[in-house]
């Protein structure tokens, strides 16, 4: 029994690695909405992080940086390759976005996976307090839940699925569909982006497992192949938790009961739309450096009438192929010409190993330099084209230089730089183009939305945003922005906390 009663899982630590000159390794917080949304529950509780810290073959001590307390998770080159770039991002990340592209089915890469899971499970029961909360982040740890109930029934255990839940037609196609499920089913709360994805979730439990939901509830037993599993659990059980204090409360009864028989428990599956941080977001597009620089970056395109903004990690997912599709007609139809419209695609690199991004990166490059070269002229360029990953103050000052953000993902389980876009446009202007396939077009019916597949469609999207009136600029902003900032990324964790609190004590029975 370990000493953090928040400890959070995920596949990667909330820190980036710098190493200077001298070979010193420094940290940074990563940026992003859940970082800075668990932190200040990590300060206030006593909190711990296990993570990958992103580098194969290399193990680390549990060290501290700034509110964290970090517990690095060894990955070999082996398993980075199978557990990382196979299972997690050639198979489950394809075949829960809709099959974009095709997941493939290795079983190497489905044992590295379960072994990985494992070593994350056994890392979180080793730093976890007696009945401390624990909540695990994501598909690349969706074995996790089920392996810490067995190693520690006494953990209140959260879930969240940062990416959709497929439909299940699609994902009864993964062989190993029922270790999944149970997996997950281990939560006391498994949450989601959309109401849609854990409707899917839970219909793929009644139909794969028989396991009946009654609204967001289940009644969920351990089966046999779990029982075999958990004797092997037995002897890290053995050798990591204390005896349970003999108390005679009725409660504590029936959690002795629970810890050791470890036969029922409810599990709740429902949605926690995630968000961003609006206060950081609202700080940084108010400062005048980000303001000045915001206006630099237009000087340095010639102040061109309209500037469209695509900001996305560069994945299949992202739809950006169809984005300069319909970017590229309008250039050709003459609806928009390089002197008074520039497009910015910031483009991050990742998973650069795996197979579909690198054929992605080749499609993508090949039409961005076919595109400029049919239209650049010597003082303009059609698309620029951005392949690097940049701080968190350059993409609000881009947001801010930007009159119409195209969000055209074919499917993407929220999309926050949509939201990022709205809230740093602090005087309301500027057009949002999204994506119905988001989980942000749920939240934002305000936006400009798209179906990317629909090019002609797309191109009058983009064409309207670029001719709308401040007025109705400021009255669809107004819109979102009050969504955005009634729920923000503080609230979503909040509620998930709260509620996982809530679903624990149910399983616990009355006091
Ligand atoms: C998505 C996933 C995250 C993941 C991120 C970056 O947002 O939901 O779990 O961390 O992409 O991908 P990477 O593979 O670099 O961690």
């Amino acid at each position: 029994v370990g000493d953090y009663d928040f400890v959070v899982v995920a596949n990667r630590l909330p820190v980036d690695r710098t190493v200077d000159e001298a070979g010193e390794s420094t940290w940074r917080r990563s940026p992003g909405g859940l970082v800075s949304a668990l932190a200040p529950v990590m300060s206030s509780h006593s909190g711990a992080w296990v993570g990958w810290h992103g580098a194969a073959d290399e193990e680390l001590e549990p060290f501290d940086h700034d509110v964290f307390h970090l517990v690095p998770v060894r990955l070999s080159e082996g398993e980075v390759r199978r557990y990382y770039e196979g299972f997690s991002n050639a198979t489950i990340w394809p075949l829960y976005h809709d099959v974009i592209a095709p997941p493939e089915f290795h079983r190497t890469w489905w044992d590295t996976y379960r072994a990985v899971n494992r070593r994350f499970a056994e890392s979180a029961a080793r730093s976890a307090s007696r009945n401390a909360t624990v909540w695990v982040q994501d598909y690349q740890l969706q074995l996790v839940p089920a392996m810490l109930r067995h190693l520690r029934p006494d953990l209140t255990i959260g879930f969240f699925d940062h990416i959709p839940f497929p439909p299940l037609e699609i994902f009864a196609q993964l062989p190993w569909r029922k270790q999944v499920l149970t997996g997950l089913l281990g939560a006391d709360l498994l949450g989601f982006q959309r109401p849609g994805d854990a409707q899917n979730f839970r219909r793929c439990c009644d139909q794969i497992l028989g396991v009946q939901f009654d609204g967001e509830r289940a009644e969920v037993t351990q089966t046999p192949q779990e029982q075999h599993e958990d004797e092997e659990n037995e002897r890290f059980r053995r050798a990591y938790t204390n005896a349970m204090p003999n108390v005679t409360s009725r409660r504590r009864a029936r959690k002795e009961r629970l810890n050791r028989d470890l036969p029922t428990w409810i599990a709740r599956a429902t949605s926690y739309p995630i968000s961003i941080d609006v206060e950081a977001v609202t700080e940084m597009a108010s400062l005048a450096s980000t303001k000045r620089r915001a206006r630099q970056i237009r000087e340095e395109l010639g102040n061109p009438k309209t500037i469209y903004l695509g900001v996305d990690r560069l994945d299949y997912t992202k739809g950006i192929r169809h984005r300069l599709k319909a970017y590229g007609e309008l250039l050709n139809d003459g609806d928009l010409t390089v002197e008074s419209s520039a497009m910015i695609q910031v483009a991050s690199p990742s998973r650069e190993r795996v197979a579909s991004y690198i054929e992605l990166r080749e499609q993508i490059e090949g039409m961005v330099g076919r595109l400029n070269g049919q239209f650049d002229t010597m003082s303009h360029t059609a698309i620029r084209y951005l392949h690097h990953g940049y701080p968190f103050e350059e993409m609000i000052a881009l947001y801010l230089a930007s009159d119409v953000l195209v969000v055209s993902s074919l499917r993407d389980g929220m999309n926050l730089v949509a939201k990022e876009f709205v809230v740093s446009h602090l005087d309301h202007t500027g057009a949002l183009v999204l994506s119905e396939f988001t989980g942000a077009a749920e939240q934002l019916p305000d936006a400009i939305q798209i179906n990317p597949h629909d090019i002609d469609g797309f191109k009058e999207a983009l064409l309207y945003a670029k001719n709308m009136t401040i007025e109705e600029q400021q009255d669809r902003m107004k819109g979102m922005r009050e969504q955005i900032f009634a729920h923000d990324v503080e609230d979503w964790s909040t509620r998930f906390l709260e509620d996982l609190s809530k679903t624990r004590e149910d399983n616990l029975g009355p006091e």
